[in-house]
């Protein structure tokens, strides 16, 4: 009995002493800023951040909007302070001037790890460096001309092509949803280039492989883990196996076996000679230099999570965008129409500018990749004089970003792509995209640590959308605004369903 009595008195101090720390930290930070979100002792904002949960992309736009310094600042019960800034100068600080100070950190590589394990993608330090240098030859120009190109093209004109032909001409035109088709696209490029493995999902005749819904759905679930407003409640799922995070390990063991298998088969054909191409793809050089098969495993998984959803994310928009704005898909088929008299070769599609610009104009609007986030190494001061203790998760947004009046001017909200050019042009010559801050577009990420797969995912991004646009009209049964989800990739919810028509000449 006096053990119990002891127990609840130190309780009752604890929750004291507790209430007015936390109370005294979220009266300093309102001052910080008036337009973070209310905040109560001991809890944080958890219940404005719980009422918004399902529009966070919005909620956090709005009060960035307001923000004089576009910033917030937040707490939530039992997790790290967050900051969110849509603050290009902040950008540049966290990102490239101050980097080291912001890795991220294990509060982020905890909720991927059971995916990724210490993958590029989810790794910091020597662990992240050496695997970026081994990777960067797979993403030289030569490499993208030789190798990467070569898989594109086939992957074009053998699979894409004639799927979307083959819709065209069934009576009427077949409703197909593009969304799906360009993730499967997307899918069979990024497996032959990491994996030297051909999942060939544009075959629609057969069931996609397990290894594809096992991803979706692993992806799917890691990413929900950010958005629970208490992480105790996935942790616990974890514990005892239950509900979401089965699914989650059931997804994983699949995703895991399969990549296993591919990397046995491919050490099999490397020590019986293989052929020389199989020697270009990624799973080939990690395997050359002799990492073993689990750190090989979660680097290729890695580079598929990186490069599969994001170009069918950015051309799905693009190409929706596109149905609302034929002035401007009138302008990709000219330059199309110049560039290829003779087929779209590799210097052609370098040289399509004005798709360029359609692809950026629609990434600023909907980024493959919403939001993403660091941990603070040590205590700091962001540009707009923001405070950061040792610990908090700060994050870049670029979502939020592409959407500031203060950014990219009072027409942010329009579709633009001449906004890419720079507005001087000497007469006859062909307009100049202009140079962009990668830190007010980091849509990419930028500084050390900028995606790896940049080039290829435009050259990709421009051949599709320059072979497809050149050959069929592309019609939404709907002409509704689609809802932008931001998972770990965006997607565009329900797909975008489309009529495939022959474009006349
Ligand atoms: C439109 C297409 C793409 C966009 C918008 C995009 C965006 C990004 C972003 C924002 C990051 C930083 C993520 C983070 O650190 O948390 C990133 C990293 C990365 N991306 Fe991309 N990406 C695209 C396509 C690709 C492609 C096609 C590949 C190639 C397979 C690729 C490979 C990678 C890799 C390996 C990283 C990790 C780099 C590192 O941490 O050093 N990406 N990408």
């Amino acid at each position: 009995m006096v053990i119990l009595t002891a127990f609840l008195i130190l309780f009752l101090i604890l929750g004291f002493v507790s209430i007015f720390l936390f109370s005294t930290k979220t009266l300093k930070l309102k001052t910080e800023s008036s337009t973070n979100p209310t905040s109560y002792p001991l809890i944080g904002s958890i219940l404005s951040f719980n009422k918004n949960r399902h529009r966070l992309l919005q909620w956090y736009t709005d009060l960035l909007r307001l923000s004089p310094s576009q910033t917030i600042t937040f707490d939530l019960f039992l997790r790290r302070r967050t900051i969110i800034t849509a603050n290009p100068e902040n950008v540049e600080h966290i990102l490239k001037t101050n980097f080291c100070n912001f890795p991220k950190g294990k509060p982020f590589t905890d909720l991927l790890g059971d995916l990724l394990g210490g993958g590029i993608f989810n790794s910091d330090g020597e662990l992240w460096s050496s695997q970026r240098k081994l990777a960067s030859h797979e993403f030289t120009m030569r490499s993208l001309r030789e190798f990467t190109f070569e898989i594109l093209r086939e992957e074009v004109e053998n699979r894409l092509i004639p799927v979307l032909s083959s819709a065209a001409d069934y009576d009427g035109g077949r409703t197909v949803d593009f969304q799906e088709l360009l993730k499967r696209f997307a899918f069979d490029v990024v497996c032959k280039v990491s994996l030297g493995w051909d999942p060939d999902c544009l075959d629609l005749t057969r069931p996609v492989p397990d290894l594809v819904e096992a991803f979706d759905v692993a992806a799917a679930i890691s990413a929900r883990r950010a958005t629970e407003p208490v992480y105790a409640v996935w942790k616990l799922k974890r514990l005892f196996n239950v509900g979401s995070e089965r699914k989650l390990r059931e997804a994983i063991g699949t995703v895991h076996a399969s990549v296993s298998e591919i990397i046995r088969a491919k050490k099999k054909s490397l020590k019986i000679g293989g052929d020389v191409s199989d020697k270009q793809d990624l799973l080939s050089r990690f395997l050359a230099a002799g990492h073993d098969e689990e750190a090989v495993r979660d680097s290729v998984i890695s580079f598929i999570m990186a490069g599969r959803d994001t170009t069918s994310a950015a051309m799905t928009w693009l190409f929706w965008l596109l149905s609302q704005n034929n002035d401007v898909e009138k302008k990709i088929l000219e330059e199309v129409n110049n560039e290829s008299a003779l087929g779209l070769g590799f210097e052609h599609l370098r040289g399509m500018s004005y798709t360029k610009a359609c692809l950026c104009e629609a990434m600023r609007l909907y980024p493959p990749v919403a939001w993403d986030s660091k941990h603070a190494a040590n205590d700091d001061v962001l540009p707009d004089g923001t405070l950061v203790r040792k610990g908090d998760k700060v994050t870049y947004f670029p979502y939020g970003m592409g959407r500031m009046e203060k950014v990219w001017g009072e027409d942010w909200e329009e579709f633009k792509p001449n906004r890419w050019f720079e507005e001087e042009q000497n007469y006859g010559t062909k307009p100049v995209l202009r140079t962009v801050s990668s830190f007010k577009f980091p849509v990419f990420q930028a500084g050390p640590r900028v995606c790896i797969g940049k080039e290829m995912a435009f050259l990709q991004m421009k051949y599709v959308v320059g072979s497809v646009l050149s050959r069929f009209e592309i019609v939404p049964v709907c002409n509704n605004r689609p809802a932008f989800i931001p998972l770990l990739t965006a997607h565009m919810a329900g797909g975008l369903k489309v009529k495939i028509k022959r474009r006349e000449h």
